[in-house]
């Protein structure tokens, strides 16, 4: 089992809030505590950094308190980023934010023409595109990556409001392995995914609720949030190294680590 060298795309929480509320975990009346926020994220990027992957800072821009969810700032395959278009209002301006880092950075920034909310719905496992959707990325993008990305792309249908983002509800672990809850999908969709991945790490409606889905793997270290116990169990027996991190302050805006890390995939990947 081996770990490959990672570039990630991250953004300092400076103006974490919980202000709207887009998805069910998010409640704008409890507090929220921006500091924590920091530093829970500071020590989710040493734990990268740790690994021996590269972490890129894209600046924090003020009102735009979910722009720590870097996963939802674009896709990146063989170094062409497909931009993204938010759902909500209250997230578009991340759009351009995002959109202008990369092409900063050398990537070639393609627009996007639906609602596509980036790593949150598309996943890359080995060579095939796994695409969610049912509450925020359409079925026009998964079609549209596809096309720009030349990887089988795979939708895949979400149908539990707590799991909006396919990426709460299944990781990639290496090129050919993934865990999931199969309740967050369709009977068609979990249906899929047993054909594609007969041997997957299925989680637990426990492991779920604390996003333990919501991991990130370099094909042998995972990060994971500290409080899936079971799924960190799980995934040691079958050989991958965990390392638990306590990501509970950004839960409240629905978010885990996964959601935090943009994957930035150069031209030879
Ligand atoms: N509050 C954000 C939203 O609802 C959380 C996004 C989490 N990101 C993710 N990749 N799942 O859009």
């Amino acid at each position: 089992m081996d770990a490959t060298s990672r570039r990630y795309l991250m953004c300092r929480p400076t103006y974490f809030a919980v202000e709207y509320k887009i998805n069910p975990w998010m409640d704008p009346t409890a507090p929220t505590d921006a500091d924590l926020a920091i530093a829970q994220w500071t020590t989710l990027r040493q734990v990268y950094l740790d690994l021996g992957h590269t972490v890129e800072e894209i600046p924090a821009v003020p009102g735009l308190p979910d722009m720590v969810f870097a996963a939802n700032g674009a896709t990146v395959v063989d170094g062409q980023a497909l931009a993204v278009q938010f759902r909500d209002p209250q997230r578009a301006d991340e759009a351009p934010a995002y959109a202008s880092w990369l092409s900063r950075a050398g990537f070639e920034v393609h627009e996007a023409k639906h609602v596509n909310e980036g790593e949150g719905d598309l996943l890359l496992v080995g060579d095939l595109l796994l695409a969610g959707t049912g509450f925020r990325t359409t079925h026009a993008a998964h079609a549209r990556a596809q096309e720009l990305f030349g990887r089988p792309t795979v939708t895949l249908q979400l149908v539990d409001p707590r799991y909006y983002h396919l990426d709460t509800a299944l990781f990639v672990l290496d090129e050919h392995s993934v865990a999931y809850l199969p309740e967050a999908f369709s009977p068609g969709s979990q249906a899929v995914l047993r054909r594609l991945f007969p041997d997957a790490v299925i989680a637990t409606p426990e492991d779920a609720a604390v996003f333990g889905l919501n991991s990130v793997s370099d094909g042998r270290n995972v990060v994971l949030p500290v409080q899936a116990t079971g799924l960190a169990a799980a995934l040691r027996e079958r050989g991958y190294h965990t390392i638990g991190v306590d990501m509970s302050e950004l839960r409240k805006a629905g978010g885990g680590p996964k959601c935090c890390t943009l994957e930035l995939r150069e031209a030879n990947r």
